[in-house]
């Protein structure tokens, strides 16, 4: 996998792929990150790259110019390209994007900063829009980076252990039950008795007990979508 991500502000994302699994990714030679800096682009004689609305309203946007130039040239280089723009104002992103995205050969990652992206480089070269949630980030790095994060670990080899892809969160819209480490009894706290029995099928059950309540208490949406499923597959 190829990830490019056209950004202003590339330092602020560097140092993400520098250490932990996306590192040794990339010493896997299963990941390969490139950047492009839309500034490169501009034909503007102070490399300026963004400019007031038309048609007015607050704050500056990043001017059409330089992002078409700077995503023809990717689009040139590479027709398989698949080109991702992330602003607050898109579909939100979840783990089946993640599972999908995952497949592909070379994502691009498009950075909105200031008050967001000319229109008309959305409507041109987008395969597709994420929000991360419903709050506005100084700019799209961080977005892109947690995007990336969540489709990487679904890349085959990526993770040293791909049985902890098998039963996670979201996958069957139920949150993950609690997980505890060693030891067992901790600062006078004890993980619950039954986890240290050794009876795996009352281990199980009562995971998905504690899967259900936590689902219910943080993600009753959830919850509803998950029993819905089930009384759909029986
Ligand atoms: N850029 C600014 N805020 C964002 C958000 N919530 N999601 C994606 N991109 C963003």
């Amino acid at each position: 996998m190829t990830y490019t991500f056209v950004t202003l502000f590339p330092n602020l994302i560097e140092g993400y792929f520098k250490d932990s699994i996306l590192k040794r990714a990339i010493e896997k030679d299963l990941l390969q990150v490139k950047y492009v800096n839309p500034r490169d682009y501009s034909k503007n004689k102070h490399f300026k790259v963004d400019d007031t609305a038309v048609g007015g309203g607050a704050g500056m946007v990043m001017n059409s110019q330089p992002l078409f130039d700077a995503l023809n040239d990717l689009r040139q280089k590479d027709e398989n390209v698949h080109i991702v723009f992330m602003t607050p104002v898109a579909k939100p992103f979840v783990q089946n994007d993640a599972k999908r995205l995952a497949k592909k050969s070379h994502i691009a990652f498009v950075s909105g900063r200031y008050e967001g992206i000319d229109e008309r480089v959305i409507e041109k070269y987008a395969d597709e829009v994420f929000s991360i949630g419903d709050y506005i980030l100084t700019g799209g790095e961080l977005a892109s980076l947690v995007v990336c994060d969540a489709l990487s670990r679904n890349i085959d080899g990526v993770l040293g252990n791909s049985d902890s892809l098998e039963v996670e969160s979201f996958e069957s819209h139920l949150l993950e039950a609690p997980a505890f480490s060693k030891p067992k009894l901790y600062e006078s706290l004890s993980v619950p008795s039954e986890y240290l029995k050794g009876n795996h099928s009352k281990i199980r059950s009562l995971k998905y007990a504690l899967s259900e309540c936590k689902t219910k208490f943080f993600r009753p949406e959830q919850l509803i979508k998950h029993r819905t499923r089930i009384s759909y597959e029986k």
